[in-house]
């Protein structure tokens, strides 16, 4: 069960807090490589892609915290993968060093466009290929891509057989419950995705329309593992390291990916699976950051939109993350964020051992 409560307590004091007295299990389970495809990845703790989120710039500053075993890159639409060019597009740019750890999520509505996009993305080098069968954006139902996928499952195996028989690297689904709560299709589609060549499923227990409000249904992503032999990874509302450890346990998953809580916290992946405690101004430190990553990845604009929707997640931290949140809405550059963070961010602010999930939620 995840906590709702968002009890406070001190940097320091929480930072022993979100470390269980005995997390040497839950260490050794996501330190366990897996081979997805072929090829092994070192652990078994990723970041889930989210749009507007997990662009280069933060997965720059997540590479410095280290330890996350695979990243996704945020949707790219498959549209424009073909013709885009990593200098300047916002979404579909990278270092060179992430490419061996890093997945490309595409989202496509026709066999056609995926395909073509899937190529360009096995040419340049990424780990895998993601096809997201779990946004329910208007613009993404309307083309029948993303979860519109899973109203019409022949038509999305059909998709997904064709970039498997396209590209030779990994082939990952992404993909919720549907559009109902019957885990049944959800299913049937798992195995049908494994007959034809699909290398890892990650599952998000959520019916496709839920925007994270309600809690995630744990128990389907144990329906989904025992419907098929690939690997399975499990999503969903984890936050702390006994969330992972229950997903762990009470789904028998492969491994575990996590979203909005790896940015309120990119250091967790080093935190899991190794047990070490960030220093007590890592907060500030992340902020100056990302700053700086995000002022070098992207234009001005483009820069502070990205900042302001990383400052929800961010924010969630903290007992008083809505008046923090008000503070940096005024910053219009990154000088005036790096200001912000100096004056306002410090080892002594109240902490929420659970993300406040009024920002969290958003
Ligand atoms: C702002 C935002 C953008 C997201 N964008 C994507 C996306 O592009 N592709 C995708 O498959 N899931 C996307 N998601 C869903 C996440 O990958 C994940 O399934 C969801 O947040 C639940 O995991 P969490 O509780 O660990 O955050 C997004 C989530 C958020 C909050």
């Amino acid at each position: 069960m995840l906590h709702l409560m968002t009890p406070t307590t001190s940097l320091a004091a929480s930072m022993n807090k979100t470390i269980p007295s005995d997390f040497s299990r839950l260490a050794a389970q996501l330190n366990t490589p897996i081979v997805i495809g072929g090829k092994t990845i070192p652990n078994r703790l990723w970041l889930a892609p989210m749009a507007g989120l997990t662009h280069s710039a933060f997965r720059k500053v997540l590479g410095h915290y280290g330890s996350c075993g695979l990243a996704f890159t945020e949707m790219c639409n498959a549209k424009a993968v073909p013709t885009e060019n990593p200098r300047v597009s916002p979404v579909f740019s990278w270092q060179e060093c992430e490419l061996p750890g890093l997945v490309c999520q595409l989202v496509g509505g026709t066999a056609e466009e995926l395909v073509i996009a899937a190529k360009r993305v096995e040419r340049e080098g990424f780990f895998g290929v993601d096809i997201n069968m779990g946004c329910s954006a208007r613009g993404m139902i309307k083309r029948e891509a993303g979860a519109a996928l899973l109203k019409t499952p022949e038509k999305a195996v059909s998709m997904v057989e064709a970039v498997r028989k396209a590209v030779s690297i990994p082939v990952f689904v992404k993909f919720r419950t549907g559009w109902s709560r019957d885990i049944a299709p959800a299913v049937a589609l798992a195995r049908e995705l494994e007959a034809v060549g699909v290398d890892c499923l990650v599952f998000h227990p959520r019916v496709a329309p839920d925007k994270r409000t309600r809690p995630p249904i744990i128990d389907h992503i144990r329906s989904i593992k025992e419907a098929v032999s690939i690997p399975v990874f499990g999503n969903g509302n984890v936050t702390t390291p006994q969330h992972c450890q229950d997903m762990l346990d009470s789904t028998g998953c492969d491994g575990v990916s996590v979203g909005r809580m790896a940015v309120a916290r990119p250091w967790l992946f080093a935190q899991w699976t190794t047990g070490c405690a960030p220093d007590e101004n890592v907060f500030q430190e992340y902020v100056l950051r990302m700053a700086d990553a995000l002022e070098q990845d992207f234009d001005p604009i483009r820069g502070i939109k990205r900042f302001h929707l990383f400052m929800v997640y961010f924010a969630a931290n903290f007992r008083f993350g809505h008046s923090l949140q008000a503070v940096f809405s005024t910053a219009k550059t990154m000088d005036d964020v790096r200001r912000l963070a100096k004056e306002h961010i410090s080892p002594g602010m109240p902490l929420s051992i659970s993300p406040n999930m009024n920002l969290y939620n958003f």
